[in-house]
């Protein structure tokens, strides 16, 4: 596996494969490569040719009092893995090679509807950020295919939806969320928690499940399904931001009719703010 850095580099290489005829998937991240990232990588193996993972730590999507500067670097760890998995190609831009203009003078990319509420409206921003970086690194790879994890799902519909609305020519695959044995999603943001914390941190896994089972049974309400939820993330000694029963392709709150269905939760722990969700199909 090649690293480069550099935009030419990167251009000249996909080029010469796109002349040979072959297929290109891509799995962005900003690094800190762990076995949900991996499972990106396979999936881009067995569906492409070649196989380009760039990291990037995408300053445009942090708020000003989030964990920019103590957001884990460890590109060596991340280069082994890659290899491991077969990656082809490995972009790692600087800041000044994607933004050398600076944030503020940058243009980017907005997607009204699915990118609001949630963590939309708790982190203002962040998937103007989102958006603007997967477009430019689109726009820098030309993949065929990209891959996205489905434990941030909301940013998975907003990529779609950007994809979608301004008809690139990019095939838009999700990944399945990877989780410990303890049902907790596995996430850059975990190495920042104890074991103990770890071990706390399941609990918020088991409370949407238990959401999902009365869902299911139909018997209680979507408000009452909700309101015991927010008790239980709560005495679990989590901070909530919020829990919220959604129809799966709107993201907006689900109604009785809705039977594709996703639960969208986030909650602080120790400060560490975690998120996850779960698809439930009713009926
Ligand atoms: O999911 C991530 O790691 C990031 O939001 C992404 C898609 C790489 C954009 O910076």
């Amino acid at each position: 596996m090649q690293t480069v850095s550099n935009v030419s580099q990167l251009r000249s290489k996909i080029k010469s494969w796109k002349q040979q005829g072959l297929t290109v998937a891509f799995v962005p991240t900003m690094g800190n490569l762990h076995a949900g990232h991996f499972s990106l990588v396979d999936k881009a193996k067995q569906i492409a040719d070649k196989v380009v993972v760039s990291i990037f730590v995408n300053p445009m999507q942090f708020g000003k009092n989030e964990d920019l500067d103590k957001y884990p670097r460890t590109l060596v760890d991340d280069q082994n893995g890659l290899i491991e998995h077969g990656a082809d190609l490995l972009f790692t831009p600087t800041v000044e090679t994607i933004y050398p203009k600076g944030l503020e003078a940058q243009s980017y990319i907005d997607v009204p509807g699915v990118s609001e509420g949630h963590c939309g409206a708790s982190r203002p921003g962040h998937f103007r950020g989102v958006a603007t970086i997967v477009n430019k690194l689109f726009n820098l790879v030309q993949p065929d295919i990209a891959c996205f994890g489905e434990k941030d799902f909301q940013q998975l519909a907003v990529i779609k939806t950007m994809v979608e609305d301004l008809s690139m020519p990019i095939e838009i695959i999700g990944v399945a969320t990877k989780r410990e044995e303890s049902g907790l999603a596995m996430s850059s943001r975990n190495g920042y928690l104890s074991d103990e914390e770890k071990q706390q941190a399941c609990a918020l896994y088991q409370i949407m499940k238990n959401a999902e089972s009365a869902l299911k049974d139909g018997e209680l309400s979507i408000a009452e399904i909700t309101e015991q939820a927010h008790l239980a993330i709560v005495q679990h000694g989590f901070k909530l931001d919020y829990f919220n029963i959604c129809n799966a392709n709107t993201l907006q709150p689900a109604t009785n009719d809705d039977t594709n269905l996703v639960i969208l939760v986030a909650a602080f722990l120790a400060n560490v703010r975690l998120i996850d969700n779960l698809q439930v199909t009713t009926a």
